[in-house]
């Protein structure tokens, strides 16, 4: 399956849920998020039944994201039965991993491959400010977790925010010296309801890269050709690698592949832009499995070239907790 730009789309990612465990400042305005009421959300069945097709139509790769998608309920059957679609070969989930300590060996037995683990501070009062109360040891907990168990390779992401955590790049960069992790810095991006955020000034991947080049020495090349979509690098003898995500600053739309789907069972077209395809309604009101899988697409082929944070044109609709990132 191909868009209108002929970019391949073997990439998946499914929102969970809309609710999440957490309320970070960069993922959610503190008031006013419009959560869906369960009956309005994806059920088990109907999610299914959309990746089925979606995997019909050049699917390999599914991303579980949120909210928090461990949230869910009934997670770990329903990763078990996504992980048995015929046509998905690589399983795996983004989440902040505060539940992770009791859900990891779970998962991984349904046949999750491996997780991006959240992480945006070492710091206990920094992590507590940014997520609006949450508690880092247990994510710490959680990661460990999930090594133990063969969540692997391991990917921490770190969303950089100024005015919280700009200078704790440098304690999460140090983490690779020791531990086989691919560190991952994001700049943040710019949502309507959130953007006072970034209007406190982008820190690109330049701004962190120097930052902790200065702290810990030169950084060796080892990918640039963002594609993943992070560059990689490595500092020298550590045992992992740091990864910097650049969506604002040097944008990797041109080869984007992801389609996204949200827990209200919307095809999100771009994570930065507002245009959807409504599946969950044509999916109630019966329509054939060759009708929905028409409207799927028709809709990704649809797919806007990118995202226009340069125009300023924030995406108003929705904040990423009801994206999924
Ligand atoms: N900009 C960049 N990344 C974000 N995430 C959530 N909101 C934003 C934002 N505004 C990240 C989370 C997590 C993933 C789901 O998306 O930190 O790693
Ligand atoms: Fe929750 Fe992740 Fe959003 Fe933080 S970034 S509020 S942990 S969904």
């Amino acid at each position: 399956m191909r868009d209108q730009y002929g970019r391949e789309l073997n990439d998946l990612r499914i929102s969970l849920t809309d609710r999440c465990n957490l309320r970070c400042v960069y993922c959610m305005p503190e008031e006013g998020i419009d959560f869906r009421p369960p009956e309005e959300l994806l059920r088990d069945g109907e999610l299914l039944l959309l990746v089925r097709i979606a995997a019909e139509l050049g699917v390999m790769r599914v991303r579980l994201t949120g909210g928090e998608p461990t949230v869910r309920p009934a997670v770990v059957d329903l990763v078990g039965a996504i992980g048995a679609v015929p046509g998905i070969r690589d399983l795996s989930m983004t989440t902040n991993g505060i539940l992770l300590e009791y859900l990891a060996a779970d998962l991984a037995r349904a046949g999750l491959r491996r997780v991006n683990v959240s992480l945006d501070t070492l710091d206990p009062q920094k992590f507590g400010r940014i997520t609006r109360g949450g508690r880092v040891e247990r994510v710490l907990a959680g990661i460990a977790r999930a090594e133990a168990v063969g969540l692997l390779p391991m990917k921490i992401n770190a969303v950089v925010v100024r005015g919280f955590n700009e200078e704790d790049v440098v304690s999460l960069a140090r983490l690779t010296l020791e531990r086989p992790w691919e560190v991952r810095f994001i700049e943040v991006m710019p949502f309507g309801a959130v953007a006072d955020v970034a209007d406190a000034g982008i820190v690109t991947s330049e701004e962190t890269m120097a930052r902790i080049e200065a702290a810990l020495g030169p950084l060796e090349a080892i990918d640039l050709s963002g594609g993943d979509p992070a560059r990689t690098y490595r500092l020298r003898a550590a045992a992992g690698t740091l990864g910097f995500i650049s969506p604002v600053s040097q944008p990797f739309c041109s080869k984007c592949g992801r389609l996204r789907l949200t827990a209200d069972g919307r095809l999100r077209l771009c994570l930065l832009r507002d245009d959807e395809v409504d599946l969950l309604t044509p999916l109630r009101r019966g329509a054939s499995y060759d009708e929905l899988k028409e409207i799927f697409a028709a809709g990704a082929y649809r797919r806007p070239f990118g995202h226009a944070l340069a125009e300023r044109l924030f995406p108003e609709k929705r904040v990423m907790i009801q994206i999924g990132g």
